[in-house]
């Protein structure tokens, strides 16, 4: 989808292959460091993240501070999936191919998504449908810090500064409709140093 706000190439990628063969191996390691998953840990306690919630592009962590009650986690490598440790339900499933979900309407609490909106190429579909499962009064968090895979992210997305990533965000859930005006907030302080962490989220309306 491209508009004024995403014109066209915005959502294109340099590995335009599709994602199986890219996430195919396991990879069993960290994408942030230490600092910036205790900040996700740290926002999803703030929020309460605690009932039926769905990890989206997931792998072998998901940075709870202590696991909800229900979490399913979503995402390409089933080896990963396999792996975390909260997880109580793993589902192997494309978003790019296919950007509605494999759940009924108001299946979760909440969604989180962490350090992985970046690889989307149709968010403004899978936001639009996260609003579907997620029940009225239910969050959506995206996290992101400035790492990724180059040629997996979207054009867009590397072609755009660090502070404007969140104003990206914030428009899928806009264009989306379903939820309530984000809240994009910095979740490490200015001049920290490591990893940086931004969250961009918002309730179901
Ligand atoms: C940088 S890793 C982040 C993993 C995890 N969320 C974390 O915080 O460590 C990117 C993740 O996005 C998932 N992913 C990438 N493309 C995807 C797609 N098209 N559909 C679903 N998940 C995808 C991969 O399985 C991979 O685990």
């Amino acid at each position: 989808m491209t508009n004024e706000r995403f014109p066209p190439g915005f959502f294109d990628r340099t590995d335009p292959g599709v994602d199986d063969a890219f996430y195919r191996v396991p990879r069993i390691v960290t994408h942030i460091d230490d600092d910036a998953i205790a900040a996700v840990g740290a926002l999803y306690e703030e929020l309460e993240l605690h009932g039926d919630v769905l990890d989206l592009m997931s792998s072998w962590v998901s940075h709870f501070t202590s696991a909800p009650r229900n979490l399913t986690v979503l995402g390409m490598n089933a080896a990963e999936l396999a792996r975390n440790p909260q997880a109580s339900e793993t589902v192997v499933h494309d978003l790019n191919a296919e950007p509605r979900l494999p759940f009924e309407d108001g299946s979760f609490d909440a969604a989180v998504c962490c350090v992985s909106v970046d690889y989307l190429v149709r968010p403004i579909e899978v936001f639009r449908d996260v609003a579907r499962v997620v029940r009225a009064g239910g969050l959506f968090v995206c996290t992101f810090s400035n790492r990724c895979f180059p040629t997996k992210a979207i054009r867009g997305w590397l072609y755009s500064s660090d502070a404007e990533h969140g104003g990206i965000v914030a428009e899928y859930f806009r264009q989306a409709g379903g939820w309530a005006e984000p809240v994009v907030q910095r979740r490490t302080p200015a001049g920290h140093f490591g990893d940086p962490l931004w969250a961009v989220w918002a309730d179901r309306r």
